[in-house]
């Protein structure tokens, strides 16, 4: 049988799955893939981890040149996390020949080019599939599941952390600040909180998942990135109310002006599939030209659901002769031609509070049509002691810049101020 080496950099929540699954599992994959996956070193310093996971002293390599130059090493994990140590040890194994799996979503992100042309020099593998969406195999269903299609859309939840906090602020009503500290607790969040709650980790993810599905370098710093900090319980029920939840969402689109690429929270309606995607559970709907929807759903971090997913890309090393690189030019920056769209369309909720007396609603109204945007809903809500009133204005699809000019019309005005503004996912 095929004896296969492996090493894992870096013994934290990920690597330490992945050396959990491997070693409970190296018969069942002797069985049932034919290949027999031998862990022989681990490069991690924290001697607390090393015991924990009962490392055995021989398989303890004290520096990265000891792993690269490790001849039954054949396959290199990267689980370090971060762009310096893990970009530096990521190259000396690609440049001696060593197949990469990395779960590294910055990493491949900023560096995929990089990396890749390393790999293709000394036709050594690089896998990554535990770098976007961790147990859900989304990777592996573009490249090799849906790759007949054109993909003309995907949208996923695609952060669980985020997802977490929206979804018990929806339950309980609890404050933004009070719920991050839970999911901070539960050890999915990223070590810096503003990764997950400004949407980087989401952007880095779509990033990476845009390129596949529109074969063309996307590169993070074309996508429009918001984060959830700003978003309060009060608009959350109002969402409600209006029969939506509220997401971070990423959202990607071929359209004829280019391609449009975002991650921001917005409202779905609650009958939408992802509308019951809770708790830190992640969710992807991808539409094809030929497959329609599409929808994968599964755990986006923890120890084992990316653990899996780094597992089967060992697999797939192990068990293929031929390296799968990305199917677009993978490039530092986007290739010649390639547009992006920055005023997207988006149908949106605000809230407002207006002084509540006669012609304020028109003058609303007014704002709306000199900006040609229709309005699909709407409540109000007054407060007899202080003559104020909340408004809540749900309106049909829009483009983003009209909305940003009537907002600033509004709020220039002596009849209303906006107190939020979201989009909704019709
Ligand atoms: N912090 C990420 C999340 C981990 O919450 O989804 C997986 O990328």
């Amino acid at each position: 049988m095929k004896k296969v080496g492996i090493a894992i950099l870096g013994l934290g929540v990920v690597g330490g799955g992945t050396y959990r699954i491997l070693t409970k599992n190296r018969e069942f994959y002797q069985r049932t893939q034919e290949v027999d996956l031998v862990v022989e070193s681990v490069l991690e310093p924290d001697a607390a981890k090393l015991k924990a996971l009962g490392v055995a002293p021989e398989e303890i390599a004290s520096n990265i040149a000891e792993v690269v130059c490790n001849p039954d090493v054949n396959i290199i994990v990267e689980c370090i996390g971060g762009t310096e140590v893990a970009r530096e040890y990521v190259l000396a194994a690609l440049n001696v020949g060593k197949t990469v799996v990395t779960s590294n979503k910055e990493l491949y992100c900023k560096y995929s080019h990089e990396l890749e042309r390393a790999a293709k020099r000394q036709n050594a593998g690089l896998y990554y599939e535990a770098s976007c969406v961790g147990g859900v195999p989304i990777i592996r269903t573009l490249l090799d599941g849906v790759q007949s299609n054109r993909i003309e859309s995907m949208m996923g939840i695609i952060n669980g952390t985020t997802n977490y906090i929206l979804t018990k602020m929806s339950e309980s009503g609890a404050a933004y600040e009070d719920v991050l500290k839970e999911a901070q607790a539960l050890g999915y969040a990223e070590a810096d909180p503003d990764v997950d709650v400004e949407g980087y980790d989401a952007a880095y993810k779509l990033s990476i998942l845009a390129s596949l599905a529109f074969h063309t370098k996307v590169p993070f710093t074309k996508v429009f990135r918001e984060g959830i900090t700003g978003i309060s319980p009060e608009d959350i029920e109002n969402g409600k109310s209006l029969g939506y939840r509220m997401k971070l969402l990423a959202i990607g689109k071929q359209t004829h002006e280019g391609i449009e690429v975002r991650v921001h929270p917005a409202f779905v309606r609650k009958d939408h599939p992802l509308a019951s995607v809770g708790g830190s559970f992640n969710a992807i709907f991808l539409s094809g030209d030929s497959v329609g929807d599409v929808m994968l759903y599964g755990k986006g971090a923890g120890e084992f659901p990316t653990g899996s997913a780094i597992v089967s890309d060992i697999i797939y090393a192990a068990t293929h002769s031929e390296n799968k690189y990305s199917p677009f030019k993978n490039t530092a920056t986007a290739d010649k031609g390639v547009r992006f769209v920055s005023d997207f369309r988006s149908a949106y909720y605000m809230r407002l509070t207006v002084t509540d007396r006669t012609g304020v609603l028109s003058k609303i109204a007014a704002v709306f049509g000199k900006n040609n945007i229709s309005i699909l809903e709407m409540i109000q809500r007054g407060c007899e002691e202080d003559e104020k009133a909340t408004i809540v204005i749900v309106t049909h699809e829009t483009h983003e810049a009209a909305i940003r000019n009537a907002v600033s019309k509004l709020n220039a005005s002596d009849i209303a101020k906006v107190e939020s503004i979201l989009r909704v996912a019709l």
